[in-house]
């Protein structure tokens, strides 16, 4: 399964002063990954997010991206080809929603025309009322600037975005939204992403593969369903925390990954009733608890009929990975 690694980190340390941050570390990342990097407050998370755009040099190893050992790059064109987000957001105040995300492209010296259209594109995407482009950043919620700061890393189409925390501050209404935002644009767009977050839950709902650290080293990598049923040690099992595990893996996988093509329903009077295919596993065993039914239709955005999935279907979730 392993083709060759966009992101790689070889045997890399990396010291503030005192402070050892990050350990001899070995990292390999796929393109087309979603890989969360989950840990404790301090364990060198955003360390490692600044050593893959050349923000930091690490002391000892190498960091390859697409290939490259970046320390023969130019950091600043390296870092105009990956999106960068961050908790804070860090749109400038004094210019207009489309400004901001039109930052690199104009960087880039792309033409008036190209950048419109784009800013245009990027903020339909992400689901950016065009009523906001003329605005400033300080008249747009938290959840609205953030989304604005996600559209700017994504403006000039990178491969690679790296994300630290980058939705830490928002209501978890908003939260949910970005998040469910950022695995379709993730499945549609065949990027590399790169997510930095303390909050196991997240690192869950969101990634194809989640790195474990601890202290400047990695604990355990592996995917979702891997690390909630075979956590390596104490610490990853402490930091997962235990309960309601059967739940939490009928979070991992959609209703999609389990429909098959419908069946005339025999005996069956009742009207069906439908789930969306990007519905969680969860989401369909609590309609059918609800609705009294041991099946469901299954619908795509357009509200098409894609098949259907049964009861059985949702608890087989429990042998995946
Ligand atoms: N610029 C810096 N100067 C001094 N110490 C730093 C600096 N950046 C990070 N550190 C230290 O390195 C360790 C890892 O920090 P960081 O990568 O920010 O952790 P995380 O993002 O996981 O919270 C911490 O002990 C932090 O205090
Ligand atoms: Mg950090």
């Amino acid at each position: 399964m392993s083709l060759s690694p966009i992101i790689e980190l070889q045997s890399v340390s990396k010291s503030f002063g005192a402070t050892s941050a990050i350990e001899n570390l070995v990292l390999s990342i796929e393109a087309g990954a979603f890989c969360v990097l989950v840990g404790p407050s301090g364990c060198g998370k955003s360390t490692v997010l600044r050593m893959i755009n050349a923000m930091i040099a690490p002391d000892l190893g190498v960091v390859r991206v697409r290939g490259q050992n970046i320390s023969e790059l130019d950091p600043i064109e390296l870092r105009r080809s990956i999106g960068y987000v961050i908790q804070s957001v860090g749109l400038f105040p004094h210019w207009t929603v489309a400004a901001n995300i039109a930052t690199v492209p104009r960087l880039m010296g792309w033409d008036k025309v190209k950048i419109a259209e784009r800013v245009e594109h990027i903020a339909a995407a992400l689901q950016i009322d065009p009523a906001l482009l003329p605005r400033y950043p300080r008249q747009l919620s938290g959840g609205q600037q953030q989304r604005v700061g996600v559209a700017r890393a994504l403006a000039a189409d990178p491969d690679i975005l790296l994300m630290d925390e980058p939705f830490a501050a928002l209501d978890p209404v908003s939260r949910a939204a970005l998040q469910g935002e950022l695995r379709r644009l993730h499945k549609e767009s065949g990027k590399t992403i790169v997510f930095v977050t303390h909050d196991m839950n997240e690192a869950l709902r969101l990634a194809t593969h989640i790195i474990v650290m601890d202290k400047g080293r990695v604990i355990q990598a592996g995917a979702p369903a891997d690390i909630l049923l075979r956590p390596r040690d104490a610490f990853v099992e402490g930091f997962l925390g235990r309960e309601d595990l059967p739940l939490r893996l009928l979070d991992l996988a959609t209703v999609g990954e389990r429909t098959r093509p419908a069946t005339t329903a025999a005996g069956s009077a009742d009207e069906p009733i439908a789930i969306r295919d990007t519905a969680s596993l969860r989401q369909a065993l609590t309609l059918m608890l609800e609705r009294h039914r041991d099946r469901l239709a299954v619908e795509n955005e357009r509200g098409e009929l894609m098949g259907e999935i049964a009861v059985a279907d949702v608890l087989g979730a429990g042998d995946a990975g």
